[in-house]
């Protein structure tokens, strides 16, 4: 247990880096390390963060070797691991991804339907270019990648980089165990679920403490009641009053199909036409997150810089993130840690493709990720599933092939889209608005 690693965090201009930094080092007996590195391709969201993250650093764990760079061969030198979360195109784009949907009547978001597509489109070559630094720098590193649209990025580095040691995870579940614990009066920690389905789109088919007590029917009286808000906030993510929202919104999710507890991702798919009418087409969730995480963190490490400390406590510890620890952990110490995880399916899902990248428990150890076999699974949520997996398959197909006509497949496909031709129409619009960053499409 004396090693201590070498980690670079790719997307260090990310509102999530402050927060990751200091729960990194609220872990540093769990996961020593000797440096740390912040790695972007934008100089400036990277000096501004880099420089109050440097004057936390020499403060509080001046024995880290720290720096900050927008250099590749910098930053993935002598790394163990990577941590990434990179926004291609960044919240500008984010904006569109929600805004054109909306203009076409259609669900505009992060990672669902048209949105996550476009962002999908624009993320691919982004992660292809991290793993290939990470792969020509630093042979022996792993990629704990959780840049989004996550499905996407995950079925693009099964099918062109199926060697590389990227590993992908998602914090929904995360977040939402946290809630299902706090309605049974329980730590996340004595929770074991089981789960299938795909990223942002599944279902907890078991919730046990250790001891082998289920709790499904318990948590499922209280989310048909509740939905997963809680009486105590027990996150650190998904607090604005829009999250409040979704987290209600299981309640619905639960009504449709009541077998499972419910992802709230899946409200996208079930309600697209709720989530329509709630949402206001001239500010989304992107305006939501400019004027509010975004302007909050770098204000901070603007107050940071000029002030020459960071004893004030402006950067807030992400908590939450701590689950990137234990998967590094895993990987490190070979814990044989339990944990949801973005896998190709070879089988956990009994009835489902094999070459599906789905999301279900694994058992990590230092070769990756084991899935746990989940058996066969309904025709409801199995259909659902086969739908929006062939949507995000076709998406990587579009883009290796550079194909309009497999692009407007794909967005025909998406539950979220009521016809062809808005498919269409909406496909020239975002084509317009991503030419700077899609592949030319014939
Ligand atoms: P952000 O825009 O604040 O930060 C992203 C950073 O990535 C920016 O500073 C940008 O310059 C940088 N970047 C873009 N392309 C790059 C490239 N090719 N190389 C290096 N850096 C690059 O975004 P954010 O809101 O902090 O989110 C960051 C990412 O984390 C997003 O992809 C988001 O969707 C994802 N995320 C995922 C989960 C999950 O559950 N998997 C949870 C939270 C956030
Ligand atoms: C959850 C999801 C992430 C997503 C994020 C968006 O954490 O798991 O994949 O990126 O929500 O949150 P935001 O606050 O940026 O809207
Ligand atoms: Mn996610």
């Amino acid at each position: 247990m004396n090693k201590k690693f070498s980690v670079v965090i790719a997307g260090g201009g990310s509102t999530f880096t402050p927060g990751i930094v200091r729960m990194l080092l609220e872990n540093l007996d769990r996961f020593p390390l000797r440096t740390l590195k912040l790695y972007d391709n934008d100089e400036e969201r990277q000096g501004i963060l880099g420089e109050a993250l440097a004057i936390l650093m020499k403060e509080q764990a001046p024995e880290i070797d720290f720096s900050y760079t927008t250099d590749p061969e910098e930053a993935f030198t002598d790394v163990d691991f990577c941590m990434a979360h990179i926004r291609v195109g960044k919240y500008a784009m984010r904006e569109q991804d929600e805004k054109i949907p909306l203009n076409h009547g259609v669900i505009g978001q992060e990672t669902c339907g048209p949105g996550g597509i476009a962002y999908g489109l624009r993320s691919i070559g982004g992660m292809i270019e991290l793993i290939d630094y990470m792969e020509k720098y630093s042979p022996e590193c792993w990629m704990l990648n959780y840049s989004n649209p996550a499905a996407i990025v995950a079925e693009a580095c099964r099918v062109l980089r199926p060697d590389s040691k990227v590993l992908n995870i998602c914090d929904m579940p995360v977040g939402t165990l946290r809630r299902m614990s706090q309605i049974v009066g329980k730590t996340p920690d004595e929770l074991e679920v089981r789960y299938f389905g795909l990223n942002h789109f599944g279902w907890w088919t078991s919730i046990k403490d250790k001891e082998g007590h289920e709790y499904l029917d318990q948590i499922r009286e209280y989310v048909a009641e509740n939905g997963y808000l809680t009486t105590v906030e027990v996150e650190t993510q998904h607090t604005d009053p829009s999250w409040q929202q979704t987290h209600k919104k299981a309640k619905d999710l639960l009504a449709v199909n009541p077998r499972y507890l419910p992802n709230t991702y899946l409200k996208y798919y079930l309600y697209p036409d709720d989530e329509v009418s709630h949402s206001d087409c001239s500010y989304t969730r992107a305006n939501e997150v400019m004027n509010g995480r975004e302007k909050e963190v770098f204000d901070a490490a603007r107050t940071i810089t000029e002030k020459g400390t960071a004893a004030g406590d402006e950067f807030h510890i992400d908590s939450h993130a701590s689950f990137i620890v234990d998967l590094a952990r895993a990987i490190a110490f070979n814990t044989h840690e339990r944990m949801l995880m973005i896998v190709e399916n070879n089988g956990a899902i009994a009835n489902f493709p094999d070459d599906a990248m789905v999301e279900v428990p694994c058992i990590v150890g230092n070769d990756g990720p084991e899935p746990l076999a989940q058996g066969k699974i309904p025709d409801f949520e199995k259909t659902l599933m086969y739908q929006q997996v062939m949507v995000e398959k076709m998406v990587v197909e579009a883009y290796v092939e550079g194909s309009y006509q497999k692009l407007w497949q794909a967005l025909t496909l998406s539950k979220t889209i009521p016809s062809a031709g808005v498919a269409k129409n909406l496909l020239d619009d975002l084509i317009e608005a991503n030419k700077d960053f899609w592949p030319e499409l014939n």
